[in-house]
């Protein structure tokens, strides 16, 4: 880690006439110590983006229970910006945003809930409106300005940019402003960003390329263009870089698409399972202001929620697979596990977790509780087993 960079900005205080040296802590530092969690825009809506949307799923996030869920970052996705003045100067769609962004920010903020915006390290954002390159101190004092508490910063239009430089640069940017600011850093896993982003300063990075609402499967956007994921598709790519995840720094698998239509309610479930159990950020990306019932039960699901901002901050991985059959474990404080049975097949089958796999003595003897059926099994020692259907998950909490 780069002290000048992450911890400490160095301050020169004059005493007495002689010149003094003293480190003041980044107002970065205490940022996502459990993994953000929000709402973005992106996965539903698009470019299709207006204040009065942003306003209407702020409204829904409190009435709907998810910001007593622990949601709180409502974040704009790409095209919100259309140009910039003469002076470079970040501007926002005058018709789709009339009011400007520091209202909707204030908006935002009276209802208790915190602000994101999107922008992008190259000359241009992915939708192709304009970038950060070269305006970064300057976008960043106007974002703390506006009073951004979130920054999701994409990777389209980079050309020879160096990632990690760029990103460490937003960082250096964001922190000069004096503002705490979560930093998103979303390069799709290109330059490994696990590898870096927490010594850059980034709060959380994505590891693929874009989820789709699908369950399996990876697709060429077009032919020599990989890819967009399915969600089996991006667990897959998650597992082997578990280790990297952190309080302060996460592996991003993407924003959720539960309730977006694509899936079965069953396959939403093991969706937002796993994001729970991969500690991933939890930026719901569906309608609030339009929820059918299944989909508000999944996305508020307290105990679920839980095991995602569990405290020690372990992200979670697979421990045992045949086949379709996987189960994945997540240390939890106080050493209990959260442990995924999952059949990725088409019929259903008994799944069981092993002790053994789980890092758990074979004689130890745990409390047994179902997270969706909410509900306590009593106790088991050795092994756990369930019944498993067809692309879901059975989810447990052990507690020895
Ligand atoms: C990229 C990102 C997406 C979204 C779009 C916006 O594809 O990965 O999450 O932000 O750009 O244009």
């Amino acid at each position: 880690m780069r002290p000048s960079a992450r911890c400490c900005f160095l301050a020169i205080l004059s005493f007495g006439g002689s010149l003094l040296f003293a480190q003041k802590p980044s107002p970065s530092a205490n940022l996502a110590l459990t993994p953000p969690m929000g709402w973005n825009s992106w996965n539903k809506f698009g470019c299709n983006v207006s204040e009065d949307m942003i306003k209407g799923m702020a409204d829904a996030m409190v009435k709907s229970g998810m910001k007593d869920a622990g949601y709180q970052y409502v974040v704009i996705d790409d095209c919100w910006q259309v140009s910039r003045d003469r002076d470079g100067n970040i501007v926002a769609d005058p018709q789709r945003f009339p009011s400007g962004i520091k209202a909707l920010a204030d908006y935002v903020h009276l209802l208790g809930l915190k602000f994101g915006i999107y922008s992008d390290a190259g000359s241009k954002t992915c939708a192709g409106r304009p970038g950060g390159l070269g305006h970064e101190y300057q976008d960043a004092l106007k974002y703390a300005s506006w009073g951004v508490d979130y920054l999701k910063y994409d990777w389209c239009n980079t050309t020879s940019q160096d990632a990690r430089a760029s990103y460490a640069n937003m960082r250096n940017a964001l922190d000069a402003s004096g503002r705490p600011i979560v930093l998103s850093i979303c390069e799709w896993g290109t330059a490994k960003p696990w590898l870096w982003g927490k010594e850059v300063g980034g709060n959380l990075w994505r590891t693929t390329g874009d989820i789709q609402d699908r369950f399996s499967g990876k697709k060429e956007w077009e032919p020599g263009n990989c890819c967009n994921f399915g969600v089996t598709a991006i667990l897959d790519a998650e597992d082997e870089i578990y280790s990297y995840a952190g309080p302060g720094h996460w592996n991003d698998p993407d924003m959720l698409e539960v309730g977006n239509g694509g899936m079965t309610d069953t396959e939403y479930r093991s969706h937002f399972s796993f994001w729970a159990l991969l500690a991933a950020p939890l930026i719901a990306g569906d309608d609030l202001r339009d929820m059918k019932p299944e989909i508000h039960d999944i996305l508020t699901n307290k105990e679920v929620i839980a095991i995602d901002q569990d405290p020690l901050g372990r992200q979670g991985r697979r421990v045992w697979k045949d086949g379709d059959l996987e189960v994945w474990s997540k240390p939890l404080s106080g050493g209990r596990r959260a442990v995924i049975l999952f059949n990725r097949g088409e019929s259903e089958k008994q799944i069981t977790a092993k002790w053994t796999d789980l890092d758990y003595p074979e004689s130890l003897s745990v409390s047994v509780r179902d997270l969706w059926q909410k509900k306590d099994l009593g106790k088991a020692a050795g092994k756990f087993s369930a019944p498993v259907a067809p692309h879901a998950v059975i989810m447990v909490t052990l507690a020895p």
